[in-house]
């Protein structure tokens, strides 16, 4: 420990999508429902779904791979793994264990998972930001990964058609030339608004005692009311982000936002007055992939030219909980 704070760098990014593809017109074969419909409403055309085996470790693990060759730290300088997720396989062992496992370090390093819903990339930034600053622990990877097609109600229209699968990772380390690249970060949570999304995980009670009324399975959401509860929130939020770290909008590249609603996304843009180039979407192919879809949408809006590296953006993400967080980061070269 030190009595400095020690600066962070975001030295690598990678992200992981399963291969299948369901479009809205292939859904129309599960309920009646249109492309039209789900596009017009939430821009949304297609998503990517798992299949067979394939989990949400697989593509954390994938994630996690290529943020680490990237960022030119060896697996086994990792210090720390955070792994963000509502879909993981199992409760135990966590995610974030299968994944040093999967590495190949067999030395002891802390990993665990964080339960924050689609802000699970933005709170593992800030726990992060905090070790780092510490000096606790030096070099930390957090891989973001969701398998909603796993969780969601495939007969509730309302929902299922919002989610798809995917991972984000980032690998972050001290930075020696003392500039931090978390601008600003701040993460939030109101339970009183928790059941607005929710997903059930439980068993039965001890078959000796009186069983209890078992919830239904699957995410179970109030979209209108998570639409209202987040639009009335997250713009203003995200404009107190900026101004709170002494900036403006226009000091800022570019925007990353989580990708649940091109119409939430849209309410953000408007507020900071960005154009079209400003914003980064991808919510057209790849629909809601929770924690993962910030990263994935960084690292992928970098790997294919969208975005200009040596420049800054603002992230900011909601979910259950609900949880919400934003976060300024700085984008260096060769992270992607
Ligand atoms: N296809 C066709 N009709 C559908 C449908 C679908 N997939 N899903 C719902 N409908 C119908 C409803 O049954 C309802 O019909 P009714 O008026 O006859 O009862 C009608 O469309 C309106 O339903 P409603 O749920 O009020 O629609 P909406 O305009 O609120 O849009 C969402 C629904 C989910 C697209 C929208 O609320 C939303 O995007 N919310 C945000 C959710 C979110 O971001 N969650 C993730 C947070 S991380």
């Amino acid at each position: 420990m030190t009595d400095k704070l020690i600066p962070l760098k975001i030295a690598g990014v990678g992200y992981s999508l399963p291969e299948t593809v369901i479009t809205n017109d292939d859904l129309t074969k599960l309920y009646d429902t249109s492309d039209e419909w789900i596009y017009t409403r939430t821009g949304i055309k297609e998503r990517r779904v798992v299949s067979g085996e394939e989990n949400a470790i697989d593509l954390g693990f994938d994630a996690a791979k290529k943020a680490i060759e990237k960022s030119g730290i060896a697996a086994d300088e990792i210090d720390l793994i955070l792994a963000a997720s509502s879909a993981p396989p199992d409760l135990y062992p966590a995610i974030a264990c299968h994944i040093q496992a999967r590495l190949g370090i067999s030395k002891a390093i802390p990993a665990f998972d964080i339960t924050a819903a689609c802000s699970g990339l933005i709170y593992g930034l800030s726990i992060a930001k905090a070790y780092i600053a510490s000096g606790m622990y030096k070099n930390i990877l957090i891989v973001a990964t969701d398998n909603n097609s796993r969780l969601v109600d495939w007969t509730d229209r309302g929902t299922s058609i919002l989610f798809g699968d995917g991972a984000g990772a980032v690998v972050v380390t001290q930075a020696e030339d003392g500039i931090d690249d978390i601008i600003a970060i701040d993460i939030k949570a109101d339970g009183n608004y928790g059941h607005l999304i929710e997903l059930a995980f439980d068993g039965k009670n001890c078959p000796l005692v009186e069983q209890y009324q078992e919830k239904p399975k699957g995410i179970r959401m109030n979209g209108r009311g998570v639409y209202t509860f987040v639009a009335k929130i997250l713009p203003h939020y995200v404009e107190e982000l900026i101004t709170n770290a002494g900036m403006k909008a226009e000091d800022i590249d570019y925007l990353i936002p989580h990708q649940a609603n091109i119409r939430i996304i849209q309410a953000v843009q408007e507020r900071l007055g960005y154009p079209d180039e400003k914003v980064v979407t991808n919510i057209k192919y790849y629909g809601n992939t929770s924690a993962a879809s910030i990263p994935i949408a960084l690292a992928e809006s970098v790997e294919k030219g969208k975005i200009k590296l040596g420049t800054t953006a603002v992230l900011c993400g909601f979910g259950a909980g609900m949880t919400w967080g934003g976060a300024i980061v700085r984008l260096r070269e060769g992270i992607c």
